[in-house]
């Protein structure tokens, strides 16, 4: 029953009425679990800047719905004002954050749809965005399971796993990505340990991920990033789980910060290191992991941002890269919804494509 409350979290919904998105706020997570219903653009673009709502996927669904919610104001005469409005809110919340790929991508998706249908009556176009959010919403439910189910099919009975950031069901929509296999061995009655890490400087893995597994009953231990090494050289890592926010088409994969140092122990331990998402985190456009724009953010997150009163001089130079790039090499597999790649990535990505 708890295991359901926890993958099966509404972290992101339509208000009834459809004049809003409702969303939990994960930055005040888990000390406080508060719900925010977002109308207006400019609170829509900061819940994403701010990472109330963040994952690459679960922003990706947020953006689909905002801008469902933000087309019924649009009042055109025609399509090409009505596109020009929706294509212009597009672009502002695409600003909010440039490394998810899921971010650019379903709000294309969104103003592709209403483009397709622009010969439709200019009053029924908000019912057709509603259709399409709401299918990317689904869709994502039914690519975390596929995911989860290939993620298992890596793991086995008595297994120690470690995990970086969060890429569970806060981050999606259903069990997660990078952590959904984890929920499914439990699901299934399986005997697995997962390590978590902390994740400085935002403390997802502390605040999301040791609190989403708990709660759901998976057997857990919280480590700070530093300890990954020494947990690995101890024996209790049999294998890596991470999820990505952008993947280039050579399998080099963006994500967290922090994941390519553990895809770097996990080498020199010789322990299996696996990126999981789903194929809408694949950048068709995106060759290598050179291409990929890491964000860069604010220096008070790392000087003062969870700590008492200011820990760091106050005039430090501080550099605060939000996301790393793995190569592919260090990648042991790719795991989407449409299976397992292995590298030559160049070969197997683009199989997917098809
Ligand atoms: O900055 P965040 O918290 O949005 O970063 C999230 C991650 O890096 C996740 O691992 C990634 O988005 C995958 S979520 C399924």
């Amino acid at each position: 029953m708890e295991l359901e409350k926890v993958t099966h979290a509404e972290n992101i919904r339509l208000a009834p009425g459809g004049d809003a998105v409702i969303i939990i706020d994960q930055s005040l997570l888990p000390n406080e679990t508060r719900f925010l219903s977002l109308r207006e653009a400019g609170e829509m673009w900061e819940a994403i800047h701010s990472l109330r709502v963040r994952g690459a996927p679960a922003i990706g669904i947020f953006a689909a719905w905002s801008l469902y919610v933000l087309s019924r104001d649009i009042d055109e005469k025609d399509f090409e004002g009505f596109y020009a409005s929706l294509r212009e809110k597009a672009d502002y919340l695409n600003s909010s954050r440039p490394t998810a790929v899921n971010l650019s991508a379903m709000l294309r998706r969104m103003t592709d749809t209403a483009l397709e249908n622009r010969d439709a009556p200019l009053s029924e176009l908000p019912d057709i965005l509603h259709r399409e959010a709401e299918a990317i919403h689904n869709e994502d439910m039914e690519m975390c399971r596929r995911i989860s189910e290939f993620g298992l099919s890596l793991i086995k009975n008595g297994d120690g796993l470690l995990t970086h950031c969060n890429a569970g069901p806060l981050a999606t929509s259903r069990y997660g990505t990078g952590q959904g296999p984890f929920y499914l061995a439990k699901e299934r009655g399986m005997d697995i340990h997962v390590y978590c890490d902390e994740t400085r400087p935002l403390l997802q893995g502390v605040r999301l991920t040791a609190w989403e597994l708990s709660r759901a009953g998976v057997p857990c231990t919280l480590i700070c990033d530093n300890m990954a090494a020494t947990v690995m050289g101890q024996g209790k890592i049999q294998a890596c789980f991470v999820g990505c926010d952008r993947v280039a088409m050579n399998g080099d994969a963006a994500n967290k910060i922090g994941t390519r140092g553990v895809a770097i122990l996990a080498k020199y331990h010789g322990i299996p290191f696996y990126v999981l998402g789903p194929t809408t985190t694949i950048d068709r456009n995106c060759p290598t992991g050179a291409d990929i724009h890491i964000e860069l953010r604010d220096p008070e997150e790392i000087k003062e941002k969870f700590y008492a009163s200011p820990m760091a001089p106050e005039d430090v130079e501080c550099y605060n890269p939000s996301f790393d790039v793995t190569e592919s090499e260090l990648i042991t597999a790719i795991i989407t919804e449409k299976g397992i790649c292995y590298p030559p990535y160049e070969k197997s990505l683009a199989a997917l494509f098809e």
